[in-house]
C-alpha cells in the first residue's frame, strides 16, 4: 500500500521552528556493508528510520549477518563464513547495495551481485568499479545481469585512476584495498562527507587510510580488520532541503546537527538568493525576510555544488525574483521532474543539462508525481509556495530520504497530510 501513498499540501504557510537531522542515508548505508569486513559485532548508531536500512539488513541477513535494530542503533554480527550472492529482488530496491561488493571480494574472494539497473535520475555505470577491482588483481565480468568478481589468491594494492570522482567506486575500491596486499592509491577520489565517514569507520576497524576528503586516497592493506562502533554523520541533503524550505516560504527554520562545513556552496548560494544563515550551537539557523533573488546554480561532485540538491534550488528559482540558469553535471536524467513543476505553473525550458528559469511571484497547486527521492522532496517544497492544494504522489519515493518529512514539515507549520 505505502507505494500508492501521496502527500496532500495546502500552500502559503512559512516554515519557522526547529528541526533535528538524523544520520545519512548515503553513509550509514555503506557502512553497514563495510561491516562485512571484520568478523564479530558492529555498532553503528545514528541510523535514521529509512525503507533503505531495512532493505540493507535484508541484504546481509541472507549473506550470513545477524542484525539487530533498536531505535536508532543497529548491530552487525558478521560470521566467519559469509554468502557472496546480492540477489536482484533486493539490489533492484536500492543502489546501495553494490557497495557490498568490495568487501566481499576483500574479504572472501568472490561476489556476485545484481547489477542495479539504471535509474530515475539517469544512467548509472559500474565500470570504474569493475576496472577498479580488476586494477586490485579481482577477476570481475557480467553475466546474466550480475557483477561476477573473484580474487581467490586476494587483492594486490595498485594504483587506480578515476575517470570521474565517482562516490560509490570510490566507496567500493577503497573497502576493497583495505583488505589488499601493499599499497592502493585512487586518484580522483570523491571527496564527499559519506566517503570520509565511510573512511573514518574503516580506520576505527584498524585500516590504513591516508588523505581522504582529498582526491588522492592511499591506502595500505592490512591483514584482517576488527569491529568497530561508529556515529554516522548528519544528512546534509536533509539538512540543504531544511535550508531551501526556510528560504522559499519566507520562513526561520533552526538546523540541529546541521553540519555548515558539509554545505558550504548551497549555504553560499541561498546567502546570495537574500537568505540570513547564522551558526548555532549545534547547528545553522535559516531564515528569510523577502521573495529570494533567482541564483544560478551548476552541480559538481562535492565540494561543488550538490546534484541531490538540484531540485530544491530549481523550484526556489522558480518562485524567485528574477531568471536563473541551472545546469546539471552529474546525473543526465536529473531534469525529468520539471514537467511536474510546469504543472504548477513554473516557467522552465530545458535545454540538455541546462534548465532556463523565470521566476513567477506565485505557483498554483495541482497533482503532480515524484519521480525519485530528491525530485520528491523539491515537489512538496514548491507545493508549500503554491496557491491551494498540490497532491504529491508517489510519497515512498520521499521516505526513502527524508524519515517522517510530513510530520517534521507539520511541526513547522506546513498544512501537509499524507493519504
Ligand atoms: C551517490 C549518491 C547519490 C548522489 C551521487 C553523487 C548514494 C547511495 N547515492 O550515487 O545520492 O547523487 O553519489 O553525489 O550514495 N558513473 C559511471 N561509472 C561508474 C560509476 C559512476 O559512469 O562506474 C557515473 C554515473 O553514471 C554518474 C556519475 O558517474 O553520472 C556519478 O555517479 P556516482 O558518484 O558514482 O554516484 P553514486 O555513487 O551512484
Amino acid at each position: 500500500m505505502a507505494s500508492l501513498d501521496r502527500f496532500r499540501v495546502v500552500g502559503g504557510a512559512q516554515l519557522c521552528g526547529e528541526v533535528s537531522v538524523t544520520g545519512a542515508k548515503n553513509s550509514v548505508l555503506k557502512l553497514m556493508a563495510a561491516s562485512l569486513l571484520a568478523v564479530g559485532k558492529t555498532t553503528i548508531t545514528n541510523v535514521p528510520e529509512i525503507a533503505d536500512v531495512d532493505i540493507m539488513s535484508d541484504l546481509l541477513t541472507r549473506l550470513g549477518c545477524s542484525v539487530t535494530h533498536i531505535r536508532d542503533c543497529v548491530i552487525i554480527d558478521v560470521p566467519e563464513s559469509l554468502g557472496h550472492r546480492a540477489d536482484y529482488d533486493l539490489v533492484r530496491k536500492m543502489r546501495a547495495s553494490i557497495n557490498v561488493l568490495g568487501p566481499l571480494v576483500a574479504r572472501i574472494g568472490k561476489a556476485e551481485v545484481a547489477l542495479p539497473g539504471g535509474d530515475a535520475i539517469g544512467s548509472r555505470g559500474l565500470d570504474f568499479h569493475i576496472k577498479g577491482l580488476e586494477n586490485l588483481g579481482a577477476k570481475a565480468h557480467i553475466e546474466h545481469g550480475y557483477v561476477i568478481a573473484s580474487a581467490p589468491h586476494g587483492l594486490i594494492g595498485a594504483s587506480v585512476e578515476l575517470d570521474f570522482p565517482s562516490v560509490g567506486a570510490t566507496e567500493n575500491i577503497m573497502t576493497a584495498a583495505v583488505l589488499a596486499k601493499g599499497i592502493t592509491t585512487i586518484d580522483n577520489a570523491a571527496r564527499e562527507p559519506d566517503v570520509v565517514d565511510l573512511g573514518e569507520f574503516l580506520i576505527s576497524m584498524g585500516a590504513r587510510i591516508h588523505g581522504l576528503g582529498s582526491s588522492i586516497l592511499t591506502i595500505t592493506g592490512v591483514e584482517s580488520l576488527k569491529p568497530t562502533s561508529h556515529s554516522t554523520i548528519p544528512d546534509r541533503i536533509i539538512t540543504g532541503t531544511w535550508a531551501f524550505a526556510a528560504a522559499m516560504t519566507r520562513g526561520d527554520i533552526t538546523i540541529h546537527g546541521g553540519r555548515a562545513v558539509d554545505l558550504e556552496l548551497p549555504l553560499e548560494k541561498l546567502a546570495s538568493a537574500g537568505a540570513i544563515i547564522t551558526s548555532t550551537a549545534d547547528g545553522i539557523r535559516v531564515r528569510m525576510d523577502s521573495r529570494p533573488k533567482a541564483i544560478d546554480v551548476a552541480t559538481l561532485p562535492y565540494p561543488g555544488f550538490p546534484t541531490d540538491l538540484l531540485p530544491m534550488v530549481i523550484a526556489l528559482n522558480a518562485i524567485a525574483d528574477g531568471h536563473s540558469l541551472v545546469t546539471e553535471n552529474v546525473f543526465e536524467s536529473r531534469f525529468m521532474f520539471v514537467n511536474e513543476l510546469i504543472r504548477l505553473g513554473a516557467q522552465i525550458s530545458v535545454d540538455g543539462h541546462h534548465a532556463s528559469i523565470n521566476g513567477v511571484p506565485e505557483l498554483s497547486g495541482a497533482p503532480v508525481e515524484a519521480t525519485d527521492i530528491r525530485a520528491g522532496a523539491g515537489l512538496v517544497l514548491a507545493a508549500l509556495v503554491s496557491e491551494g492544494e498540490t497532491t504529491v504522489d508517489a510519497a515512498f519515493h520521499v521516505d526513502r530520504g527524508y524519515p517522517n518529512f510530513a510530520e517534521h514539515l507539520c511541526s513547522l507549520g506546513a498544512k501537509v497530510s499524507r493519504e
